[in-house]
């Protein structure tokens, strides 16, 4: 199972330089669980020689990327250019707050499979609405993606993170969650992530065998809490 720990911008340079070091020499990983770190942009070179050099059992990826492989373009990262395998794209955040359209993560889409990056796309409705709405909403995004993605799906996985379950604690059912997944394993994803307001007090709820993991914010910036999270997936 993928433990990916989005930390947003949480943590100074100098936190993240610490929790790195404290998962590799105290958090217990399951056999079958994945540690996939996403530092600030910032830290992301950094973090990532760090975790090379002490050979931690962990992959560090990318929160964003830009757009264009081109040289001009002010505070941009280019996909051909970042360490590591693993980009982010399309978050809520990103789409909310930089107005981030189908579009432009389109374009990101093209870079970073181009530049044979695993991507993580995040997708998800922005209130509470029907199953038949989100189902309809996602496989109509998904299609707009089409072209880019199509002949490297398995270069591609899906984060299934609803903006109103983010940075708060409520979440989807797992009834819909199922539902969610099946559609984009019709699709042809075949690793499907949940992300939002995943914590010791929710992960029970909305865990089910069709999932390859969880996409955690701000629960995986406390080691406590991650390991908590952590103990319950191996019990089940
Ligand atoms: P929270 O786990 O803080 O709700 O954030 C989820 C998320 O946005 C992960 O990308």
């Amino acid at each position: 199972m993928i433990i990916a720990a989005n930390w947003k911008q949480y943590l100074s340079p100098k936190e993240e330089n610490e929790l790195l070091l404290e998962f590799g020499s105290s958090l217990k990983l399951h056999p079958k669980q994945e540690l996939w770190i996403f530092p600030s942009l910032y830290s992301l070179m950094c973090l990532s020689k760090l975790a090379k050099a002490l050979d931690m059992p962990v992959t560090i990826g990318a929160q964003d990327i830009a757009p264009t492989l081109d040289g001009a373009l002010t505070g941009g990262i280019r996909a051909d250019f970042i360490r590591g395998e693993l980009v982010l794209i399309g978050h809520s955040e990103r789409r909310k707050i930089f107005h981030e359209k189908i579009t432009d993560i389109k374009k990101k889409l093209q870079v970073s499979l181009d530049a044979n990056k695993r991507v993580i796309l995040c997708v998800g409705e922005k209130k509470p609405i029907s199953d038949e709405e989100i189902i309809e909403q996602l496989q109509t995004e998904l299609d707009a993606y089409k072209e880019v993605i199509d002949g490297r799906k398995e270069q591609v996985i899906i984060a299934y993170e609803p903006w109103w379950a983010i940075g708060g604690n409520k979440t989807p059912t797992v009834q819909t969650i199922q539902k969610v997944i099946k559609l984009l394993h019709k699709l042809g994803f075949a690793q499907v992530l949940y992300g939002g307001s995943v914590d010791p007090h929710t992960i029970g709820k909305i865990v089910c065998p069709e999932l390859a993991g969880f996409l955690i914010g701000r629960a995986s910036t406390t080691m406590t809490v991650l390991q908590a999270i952590l103990d319950q997936l191996t019990e089940m």
